[in-house]
């Protein structure tokens, strides 16, 4: 009889104990153990074997590189480093409702003429063929599979040989090699380690999808990112149209890519002017309203920052941040308080990225200093003006990287000026079609906006 046995798992990284533990030692997380129960079957189910392999001289060895499978999803290949890497498993992670299940029958029903097994534990056939009908391409050689096994799973695949195998989701499968349930983590890992031996044994590329939730508590996705050798992340809000899809490890390509995307009433489509969509189309200039060139991975795109400042009804003023660190936002104040002698210690400050994104770029802090400085003042900003710098605490105006990019994408999208830094390093841009100004200090920044 199997020997079964109770072990306590993070659900951050995996480590076990045989206690329950507070807080991992491995990861530092706080309440993160799980018990599970662990029973390892002897039986291996799997028809695939290992077969002993030799050491091979480097320049033997071919490159996959050249073989790389293009599925036809511009935004997917550039993402993945050009095409599908053949024997490559691929994590997509993302939280539920994201479109995940949408991008990942959008890319089987774009590889026309391959053959794509998508096997779904979450959905029938039923509801993935009436998902198919909505989005315009169509697959004949696509084919849906509704199993947890699995070694049922990788028995069919191994009859069918597809392109690519999509498992829908990695959460929703269980392996017959342990005996815990589907989506405890020592499932999950199994089945994960199992299918990276399958994609690396046939060559057959494997995504499997895994849902995030917002705390990270779910069993998942954090722990493969060790074993999987792409890892893409879908981001956005669910409230607002727009995602956005990164690679956030990749063995076979930059992780500097990443690709726009907006729910539509037919799927996921790719946007190929991201700037255009994130700067509202109003005629008339509205105070606490700043635009910042911002670059996220390779691609610049230029964000409005909205801002209002009112007067603080309660004792402790209120800040309130949406897309943008509210820890940085106080710091930015506190700088503004002492730097441009603004009282906003009694105002309300409330702060919005439009288009749901979330910022991390710090050439945004000079477009939220001056949208905030705006609305204070009620002085509207020009919209042919746009931002890009970091604060700093004593505040002055620091350098950001690709200011030549920046310079360019702002040139092209009809700004008349540019605000920088002006210790960034000058470097030739032939004749920029925009005027850059260059300030120092807060001080400065004040004083050329708002006279
Ligand atoms: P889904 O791919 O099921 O998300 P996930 O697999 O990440 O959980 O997508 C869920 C949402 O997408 C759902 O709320 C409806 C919306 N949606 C559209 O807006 N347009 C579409 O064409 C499709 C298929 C879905
Ligand atoms: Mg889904």
């Amino acid at each position: 009889m199997a020997k079964s046995k109770t072990v306590y798992m993070c659900a951050n990284c995996g480590a076990d104990s045989s206690k329950w533990i507070g807080r991992c030692p491995s990861c530092g997380e706080w309440n993160t153990y799980v018990e599970e129960i662990f029973v390892k079957t002897k039986k291996e189910t799997v028809s695939f074997t290992d077969t002993p392999s030799r050491p091979e001289l480097i320049s033997e060895i071919t490159s996959s590189n050249k073989r790389r499978i293009i599925t036809g999803l511009k935004e997917i290949d550039r993402i993945l480093g050009g095409g599908l890497v053949p024997g490559s498993l691929i994590l997509f992670g993302g939280e539920p409702g994201i479109g995940k299940s949408t991008l990942a029958l959008q890319l089987a029903m774009k590889m026309d003429g391959n053959k794509v097994l998508y096997v779904s534990g979450e959905e029938s056939g039923e509801q993935i063929r009436l998902r198919s009908d909505r989005l315009k391409d169509s697959n004949d050689s696509c084919y849906i599979y509704n199993e947890t096994s699995l070694e049922n799973i990788l028995n069919q695949s191994e009859k069918i040989k597809p392109a690519i195998l999509i498992i829908d989701s990695i959460q929703t499968i269980n392996t017959s090699t342990i005996e815990s349930s589907a989506g405890s983590i020592s499932q999950v890992r199994e089945s994960a380690v199992l299918l990276l031996k399958y994609a690396k044994q046939t060559g057959i590329p494997v995504l499997i999808i895994g849902h995030i939730t917002k705390d990270g508590n779910l069993a998942g996705p954090k722990i493969l990112e060790h074993i999987v050798d792409v890892v893409l992340q879908f981001e956005g809000d669910n409230n607002y149209i727009y995602r956005i899809l990164r690679a956030v490890k990749n063995r076979f390509g930059s992780t500097n890519e990443l690709g726009i995307y907006e729910m539509l009433s037919n799927g996921l489509r790719e946007v190929s002017n991201p700037s255009e969509m994130f700067i509202n189309q109003h005629n008339e200039d509205l105070s606490g309203i700043a635009i910042a060139a911002t670059i996220d991975g390779n691609r610049p795109f230029m964000i409005e920052t909205q801002s209002l400042v009112s007067s603080a009804v309660y004792g402790t003023p209120q800040r309130s941040s949406t897309g943008f660190d509210i820890k940085r936002l106080n710091m930015l104040l506190a700088v503004l308080e002492k730097r441009a002698g603004f009282r906003l210690g009694i105002k309300d400050v409330f702060l919005n990225i439009a288009g749901g994104l979330k910022v991390t770029d710090p050439a945004i802090d000079m477009s939220v200093i001056s949208a905030v400085l705006s609305s204070n003042l009620d002085i509207p900003i020009s919209k042919k003006l746009c931002f890009a710098g970091e604060t700093g605490l004593s505040g002055e105006i620091r350098p950001v990287s690709h200011i030549n990019q920046r310079i360019k994408e702002a040139g092209k999208l009809g700004f008349d000026k540019i605000f920088i830094s002006k210790y960034n390093r000058k470097v030739d841009i032939g004749k920029p079609n925009i005027d850059i100004v260059e300030t120092g200090k807060v001080e400065d920044l004040v004083k050329k906006l708002f006279g």
